[in-house]
C-alpha cells in the first residue's frame, strides 16, 4: 500500500500543507518541532480514525484554531481518498471517496498501519493498559466486529460501576440490573477473550523470531495472554465475586484486567532485559504485529518509524534497514538528522525520498 498525497489543515503545526510521496521509502528529517511526528500521526489518524498520540479529537487542531480537515489519497488495488474532517463544534466526520461513514469502526483495517516510537517503550514499563491498547489496534484492524464489542463492552461496564458506586448508599439493591450487565459484559468479553488468545499467540511466536533476527540473539522471548477468563467464564466469576464488587463498588473481573505478561529467558523482561533487548523487543513485537496483519488482510500495513535511529547501535540499526527495505510497503522515517538516515540507506538498492522539514 501506498500513500501518495497527504493534505493537511489546522492539524497540529500545520496551518496548511500539501505532501507528495513517489517512492517507498520516505525519509523526513528536520529539527524537533518542524513536525515529522505530527505528520505520521495525520497518516495514522487517516487509516485508524483517531491519533496515536492524543486520546481527544481536539489536541489535534492547531492551537487557537477550531476545527481541522486532513485527507490522502492511498494507494492499493485501487486509489482511494480518505478524508476527516473535524467540525467547529467537534463533531468528525470521515470518508472514504466522499462517502461518509456511518460507522467509524468499519473503515479501521481498510487502510492497515503499524506505527514504531519512542514512546512505545512504555509497552515494557508502564501499567497493562498500555499492552491492552497494543493488542487492541492489532485486533481491531484485523476484526471488524472486534472494536464494536470491545466499545460495548465498556459501556456496559461503565454503566456496571456507576449502578456499584449508587449502591453504596443505597439501601434498596435491585439486583435485577446488574444480573442484565453481567450478561452483556458476558456476551461482548467472549469474542474479545478468543480473538485476544488467537492473536497473542501468533504475537508470541513471530516476536520470538523478528527478536532474534534483529539481535542476533537465540533468546527466548514470551508473550503470555493473562486474563481471569482462560479457566473460568466470566458470567461465573461476576457471580461469585458479586459482593466483592459491591463492597470495593467496581467490577474486578473481565477483560478490562487482561495483560500481557513478558519474558526474557524465563526472566520479567522489565527487569530482565538491557537497553539494546529492550530495543530489539520492540521491534520485535511491532514487526511481529505488521507481519500478522499482513498475513490477515489483502494488503500489507504502511510502516510509521518515528525517530527509531535515535540510540540503537549500529549492528541493530543495519538488521532494521535490511527488515525494512524488504518489505513490500511504503515506510516513512523520521529523523533529526539527515546523515545519519543517508549513512543508514546508502547500501540500500530501493529509492529513498527524502523531505527536509
Ligand atoms: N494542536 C497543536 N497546535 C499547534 N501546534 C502543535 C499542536 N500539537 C503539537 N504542536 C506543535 O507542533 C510542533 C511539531 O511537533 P512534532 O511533530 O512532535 O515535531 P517533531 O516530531 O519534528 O519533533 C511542536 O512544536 C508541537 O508543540
Ligand atoms: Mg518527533
Amino acid at each position: 500500500m501506498r500513500v501518495q498525497q497527504l493534505y493537511l489543515y489546522q492539524f497540529k503545526n500545520y496551518a496548511e500543507h500539501e505532501f507528495h510521496f513517489h517512492e517507498q521509502i520516505v525519509c523526513i528529517t528536520g529539527k524537533n518541532g518542524s513536525g515529522k511526528t505530527s505528520l505520521l500521526d495525520a497518516i495514522y489518524f487517516l487509516c485508524f480514525t483517531k491519533s496515536y498520540f492524543v486520546h481527544s479529537d481536539a489536541y489535534c487542531v492547531m492551537h487557537e484554531k477550531q476545527g481541522m480537515r486532513i485527507k490522502a489519497e492511498f494507494e492499493k488495488e485501487n486509489s482511494y481518498q480518505v478524508q476527516c474532517i473535524l467540525r467547529e463544534n467537534g463533531k468528525k466526520e470521515f470518508a472514504i471517496n466522499e462517502l461518509p461513514y456511518t460507522q467509524f469502526s468499519k473503515h479501521i483495517g481498510k487502510f492497515p498501519v503499524v506505527i514504531i516510537t519512542p514512546d512505545d517503550t512504555q509497552l515494557i514499563t508502564e501499567g497493562s493498559e498500555v499492552r491492552r491498547k497494543f493488542v487492541d489496534i492489532l485486533i481491531s484492524q484485523l476484526d471488524e466486529n472486534y472494536m464494536r464489542n470491545l466499545m460495548a463492552y465498556n459501556k456496559v461496564l461503565q454503566q456496571r460501576n456507576s449502578l456499584l458506586k449508587k449502591w453504596h448508599e443505597l439501601a434498596d439493591k435491585d439486583y435485577a440490573v446488574l444480573d442484565i450487565y453481567d450478561d452483556q459484559l458476558n456476551e461482548y468479553a467472549r469474542p474479545i477473550y478468543t480473538a485476544r488468545k488467537l492473536y497473542i499467540a501468533q504475537l508470541k511466536q513471530k516476536t520470538n523470531t523478528i527478536y532474534n533476527f534483529i539481535s542476533e540473539a537465540s533468546e527466548n522471548i514470551e508473550i503470555e495472554y493473562q486474563t481471569q477468563l482462560h479457566q473460568i467464564e466470566l458470567i461465573e466469576l461476576l457471580r461469585q465475586n458479586r459482593q466483592k464488587d459491591i463492597v470495593t463498588q467496581r467490577s474486578n473481573y473481565g477483560i478490562h484486567k487482561d495483560d500481557l505478561y513478558l519474558t526474557l529467558n524465563e526472566m520479567p523482561l522489565k527487569i530482565a532485559a538491557s537497553q539494546g533487548q529492550r530495543k530489539s523487543f520492540l521491534f520485535g513485537i511491532k514487526f511481529a504485529q505488521f507481519e500478522i496483519l499482513k498475513a490477515n488482510l489483502d494488503t500489507t500495513p504502511l510502516l510509521l518509524l518515528d525517530d527509531i535511529f535515535e540510540k540503537l547501535d549500529e549492528k541493530r540499526g543495519e538488521k532494521l534497514i535490511q527488515f525494512i527495505s524488504n518489505q513490500d510497503t511504503q515506510v516513512f522515517i523520521t529523523d533529526t538528522h539527515i546523515e545519519r538516515l543517508q549513512d543508514a540507506f546508502a547500501g540500500i538498492e530501493k529509492k529513498v525520498q527524502w523531505i527536509e522539514l
